[in-house]
């Protein structure tokens, strides 16, 4: 059965105006913007989906004008242990030596106390499957670490360069699921 999902970051948090990493901030005023205008494409569009999102503050926000949505902790953003609300140049001064490891294995590397990517990919099994048995389509509103490692599940890449593959805000990823084979559309003029 070909089976649409629809993949988008939350809308630009006050984190993210701060350059600050993780944390559970609420949406700026650009990002409550993208809220709105991301149901209003859904809408005009006459797309029906199931909508669910991590369940920090961003994502519930960033879905506010969707009636029904479904909040996962599976969907969380990368938990970045000792290194969460930093900016990553603080983290570089701070700790010097897990900087540079994180530099030499990011998809591998595990942040004291926190996450690698290996392990979003291990608790993204729950979505998989309810990907899997969901029959309507679905759009997903997460954070970027994760958003990375669900493309790459559908849309090959090599392990090495899931954690730069390049994830936007403002920008809707819609994968297509066939049976054998998955398609990649990017749109980011909504
Ligand atoms: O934690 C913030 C990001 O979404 C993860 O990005 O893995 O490139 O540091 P990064």
């Amino acid at each position: 059965m070909i089976k649409t999902i629809y993949l988008s970051r939350h809308g630009q948090s006050l984190n993210n105006t701060k350059k600050l990493i993780g944390g559970n901030s609420g949406l700026s005023s650009d990002g409550k913007q993208y809220s709105y205008k991301l149901h209003q494409y859904f809408k005009n569009n006459n797309i029906n989906v199931n909508v669910i999102t991590s369940n920090l503050i961003r994502t519930i926000q960033t879905a506010k004008y969707f009636n029904e949505t479904t909040q996962f902790e599976e969907l969380n953003e990368i938990n970045s242990g000792i290194c969460d609300s930093m900016t990553y140049l603080e983290i570089e001064n701070k700790y010097p030596e897990e900087f540079n490891k994180r530099k030499t294995n990011k998809y591998y590397y595990r942040y004291p106390e926190g996450e690698s990517y290996s392990d979003i990919n291990s608790r993204l099994k729950k979505i998989y499957n309810l990907i899997n048995d969901t029959e309507t389509d679905l759009l997903i509103i997460a954070h970027q670490a994760v958003l990375r490692v669900l493309i790459s599940n559908y849309i090959y890449s090599d392990i090495k360069d899931i954690p730069y593959l390049d994830v936007s805000l403002n920008t809707i990823y819609k994968i297509i699921i066939e049976e054998n084979s998955c398609k990649l559309e990017i749109i980011n003029s909504i």
